[in-house]
């Protein structure tokens, strides 16, 4: 069989440049490295503490074991348990929220930018879905002990159906997955964005803008 320069061309691009093989945060150099997260030196990441200053609290939180508070215009609570709160996770590509729901409870559409989400029911009954980017939209009402998962960057929402309180954790393939809420980010941004911008984006006349803006404005 005679073999083209093209096809060598191809197999030498692919052998010289492969694909990246991480679809998350970068792999670790080293066992751990606590971030110093208030450290003067801005990384990609968070430099290490000293290992001289590692103690076991570094590696353990407690801060999801509390119920947040769902007294807010979402009816829920989001605590983070991300590089910031928990800087054990430094380098180690991921990190877990808790959400409690009132009932009624919606935890907003939002995407995160750094990470796929997975997530598990603890107590209750909600609505899970997201949205591809084709506007294809999956959605399933799961109780406790069924999980889902959300692909990288899509936009998502949980919502309480069920009667009373609920719970869920999830992780992230990330040590800061971001998140961005949709309402907010369009309409709570600092400096704002120009009213024109919006009302030609959503086809709606200024007035509606404001009220969006009033509402979900710093
Ligand atoms: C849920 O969507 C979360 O981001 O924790
Ligand atoms: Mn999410």
């Amino acid at each position: 069989m005679e073999i083209s320069p093209f096809f060598c061309l191809t197999i030498g691009l692919v052998l010289v440049f492969p694909a990246p093989s991480s679809l998350a945060d970068p792999d670790l150099l080293q066992d751990f490295c606590v971030g110093d997260v208030n450290a003067s030196i801005t990384i990609n990441g968070f430099p290490c503490k000293p290992a001289s200053e590692v103690t076991p609290d570094d590696f353990f939180f407690d801060g999801l074991s509390r119920e947040g508070n769902t007294s807010n215009q979402f009816g829920t609570g989001v605590t983070l348990g991300n590089v910031l709160s928990f800087p054990g996770l430094n380098t180690l590509g991921i990190s877990m929220n808790r959400v409690d729901f009132a009932p009624g409870g919606l935890n907003p559409p939002h995407s995160h930018p750094r990470a796929t989400e997975s997530g598990i029911i603890i107590e209750g009954r909600l609505l899970v879905g997201f949205v591809t980017t084709g506007n294809v939209f999956y959605s399933k009402v799961l109780t406790a002990g069924q999980m889902f998962v959300v692909p990288k960057g899509l936009v998502h929402f949980q919502k309480n159906v069920g009667e009373g309180k609920a719970l869920i954790f999830t992780a992230f393939n990330s040590q800061l997955p971001g998140a961005v809420i949709l309402s907010t980010t369009l309409f709570g941004a600092t400096p704002a964005i120009p009213n024109d911008v919006l009302t030609k984006a959503f086809q709606v006349e200024e007035d509606v803008i404001n009220e969006m803006k009033a509402k979900f404005g710093p």
